[in-house]
């Protein structure tokens, strides 16, 4: 199969994609990374790592629907099975979400659907919570409200803050979003309707703990 990641920033978590792929843990490939930001980090790993880059400037472009217009015509001649949402920070708009339904993942830095949007960690330190963590989603309509997959949780302990809990979540995203990938290259897991499902069960609505997988 092959992917298509889209990345705004650092791209640690593409770079958990290379490394899977590379070590044949994730029987993929990726065909190319697409960046809205120039000066993205992720850049530099997909060109050491001989993969195809894109650079889309969503401030090129009159609206929303411009930007994802060229996205969807720019990814066209790599037909990627499956698009990868990796830290990409902008807000998508239903053609791009429709030319891509059921083939659509994004990881978002919170337990959903706690913490939509903005600012997860300092919001679920804000509210006393003991745990944090990241879900990796098929992406619909709704702003990080598709059914969630899979799931990490990372402990919140004493003098933790912002900086230091994203830190930890992001070792675990870095496990948690090619395993949810690996689901859907082996074709165990798909979108129906608004539900996923996974080996034709439909997943329970937070997902799945990733330290409950077995296989
Ligand atoms: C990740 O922590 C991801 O969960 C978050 O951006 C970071 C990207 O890091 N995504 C969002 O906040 C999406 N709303 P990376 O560029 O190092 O992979």
């Amino acid at each position: 199969m092959k992917l298509a990641v889209l990345i705004s920033g650092s791209g640690s978590n593409l770079q958990a994609f290379i490394d899977a792929c590379e070590a044949g843990t994730l029987p993929a490939d990726i065909a190319v990374v697409l960046s809205n930001k120039s000066e993205a980090g992720g850049l530099a790993r997909a060109e050491a790592a001989d993969i195809p880059t894109l650079v889309i400037d969503h401030r090129e472009f009159e609206s929303r629907e411009a930007f994802d217009a060229a996205m969807v015509a720019a990814l066209a001649p790599f037909a990627p099975d499956l698009v990868i949402l990796a830290g990409f920070m902008r807000i998508l708009t239903p053609a791009f979400i429709a030319a891509f339904r059921g083939r659509l993942l994004n990881i978002h830095p919170s337990l959903l659907p706690k913490y939509p949007g903005l600012h997860t960690h300092q919001r679920a330190l804000d509210a006393g919570d003991t745990e944090a963590g990241a879900t990796v989603h098929f992406v619909t309509e709704e702003l990080d409200g598709g059914p969630p997959i899979l799931f990490a949780q990372v402990a919140i302990v004493e003098g933790d803050n912002a900086a230091l809990l994203a830190d930890r979540v992001q070792l675990r995203e870095h496990q948690l979003y090619p395993q949810a990938a690996r689901w859907f290259v082996e074709g165990r897991l798909a979108l129906q309707g608004d539900r996923a499902l996974l080996d034709g069960e439909p997943l329970p609505p937070s997902g799945v703990d990733l330290d409950k997988v077995q296989d």
